[in-house]
């Protein structure tokens, strides 16, 4: 019995602007670093933006977000999570004056969200650097892009003030550590980017993060601020004492985001790991004071969890969302190879909770699965998507759990509430949604909306705020 979710819980479902708006060069947007990636997260970059890439039209979004968001309401969504896009608002990143048009655009979005009830939470920069300050500046590894992150940010915070409270700065920081590109906007391969200079962008990008916060607190102190961390948490593949050590050691790689954002500054651990690696963190004056403002909660998308070994020959490498560890013994995997963990997000929970005593926010949770269109016995096109039922049921029994146990959650909100191109491999066949989108891959399709069965599932589990889940 443990569905306990409290009053106030903000449940609803999350999507990112580069993979549902499309208008990819509409209304002034400029290019941002996913246009030029139609392979996704991990695979190569084009010259110019290429007809395949899924992206460029996503599910439109961009013109279609009355419909969907009403969809949305239907369900009973008390939040919509969504990103905005950088190069919509400044098309170069680095321009004086931002794009009327762009702002517009978010404008009309979340008074439409509001009309519902429906509170915006807001991802500031997910995966979506514009594409000149990706060429020009090589992306975060410039400090020059702290100063065009605050006028971003000031335009946007401004801007919004009274329609937006729930702010994200930068979706899952720690992927940077795999996808430099994606995530930092980082023109530079991969295999040629050194050690120091991709800490040097991290340290520049939690400087922004902070004087997002500083900012954001200063036109509004309602505003509530968050970071956001790619959650996979790291069990010991045995229980020898070296495998333990192994799983401290990457649970840290990931939860040094964390630890600043949270702590305001960097964790001691940290000091060892740089020295190891020859890295030298250049702060300029003033870092460290700005480095302490800290975020308001702590939001973080958990998918699956991994396992860690010290052991050189069992280092073999699983699937999984971006960062990737040895599979789990006791684990089935989803048709991508994510192994799933509903006790999992209990234990990232408590684990977080622990460390931080903040409020936390899981922003993402979701099955990526194969789904068959269907007409049912009214005549009606659906699809019966019991795994992804369970998948969510037993994610959210776990939540009940970890409220039980002292968590603070605020809320919940379900990745691609809407059949969505995927981040990592741009495919449109690996859906999340509630509601169908009919899109293939090959480009063929009317982009018509269609309810699948987890649409009535969802919308019983909000009105009975969790108590319909099944044990
Ligand atoms: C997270 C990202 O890593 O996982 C999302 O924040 C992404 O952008 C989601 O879509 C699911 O991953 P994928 O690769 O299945 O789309």
């Amino acid at each position: 019995m443990a569905k306990n979710f409290p009053d106030g819980f903000l449940w609803g479902g999350a999507v990112a602007a580069n993979q549902c708006e499309g208008a990819y060069n509409e209304d002034g947007k400029g290019l941002s670093t996913q246009d030029i990636a139609p392979r996704g997260i991990m695979g190569p970059i084009t010259e110019e933006p290429t007809e395949d890439n899924m992206k460029l039209i996503g599910i439109d979004f961009y013109h279609r977000y009355k419909e969907d968001v009403k969809l949305f309401a239907e369900m009973g969504f008390k939040t919509f999570r969504t990103s905005i896009a950088w190069s919509r608002i400044f098309p170069n990143g680095d321009d004086k004056e931002p794009n009327e048009k762009g702002l517009q655009f978010y404008d009309d979005l979340f008074d439409e969200c509001l009309k519902y009830g429906i509170e915006p939470l807001v991802t500031i920069s997910h995966y979506e650097t514009p594409l000149a300050l990706a060429k020009n500046y090589d992306g975060w590894v410039n400090r020059k892009l702290i100063g065009f992150f605050e006028n971003y940010v000031t335009i946007i915070f401004n801007r919004y003030k009274d329609k937006v409270k729930y702010w994200l700065t930068f979706n899952e920081i720690n992927s940077v550590l795999h996808a430099p590109y994606m995530s930092g906007g980082i023109f530079t391969d991969k295999e040629k980017l050194s050690k120091q200079d991709l800490y040097q962008a991290i340290h520049h990008e939690l400087v922004a993060s902070a004087k997002a916060v500083k900012i954001a607190h200063e036109i509004n102190p309602e505003f509530k601020v968050g970071c956001m961390i790619l959650g996979v948490p790291n069990y010991p593949l045995t229980s020898h004492p070296s495998d333990v050590l192994e799983a401290v050691k990457q649970d840290r790689e990931n939860l040094y985001f964390a630890d600043v954002h949270v702590r305001g500054a960097y964790p001691k651990y940290m000091d060892r790991y740089f020295k190891a690696n020859n890295i030298k963190i250049q702060m300029e004056p003033g870092d460290e004071e700005i480095l302490k403002n800290t975020v308001d909660f702590i939001s973080f998308s958990y998918y699956m969890s991994s396992c860690a070994t010290a052991d050189e020959e069992k280092k073999k490498t699983g699937a999984g969302n971006i960062i990737s560890g040895v599979p789990n013994p006791y684990l089935e995997a989803s048709e991508w190879g994510w192994q799933i963990d509903p006790q999992g997000l209990r234990y990232m929970l408590n684990l977080l909770y622990d460390r931080y005593q903040k409020p936390l926010f899981i922003v993402e949770n979701g099955l990526g699965a194969k789904d068959e269109l269907i007409v049912d016995e009214k005549g009606n096109k659906t699809v019966i998507d019991d795994y992804r039922i369970k998948y969510l049921n037993d994610h959210l029994v776990q939540v009940g759990e970890a409220i039980e146990d002292g968590v603070e959650v605020m809320g919940y909100t379900t990745w691609g509430c809407i059949d969505l191109v995927s981040a990592s491999t741009a495919e449109l066949r690996k859906r999340y949604g509630f509601i169908y989108v009919d899109r293939n891959d090959d480009g063929t399709g009317t982009l018509e909306r269609y309810k699948k069965k987890s649409f009535d599932w969802y919308k019983e589990v909000i009105a009975t705020n969790g108590k319909s889940l099944v044990e």
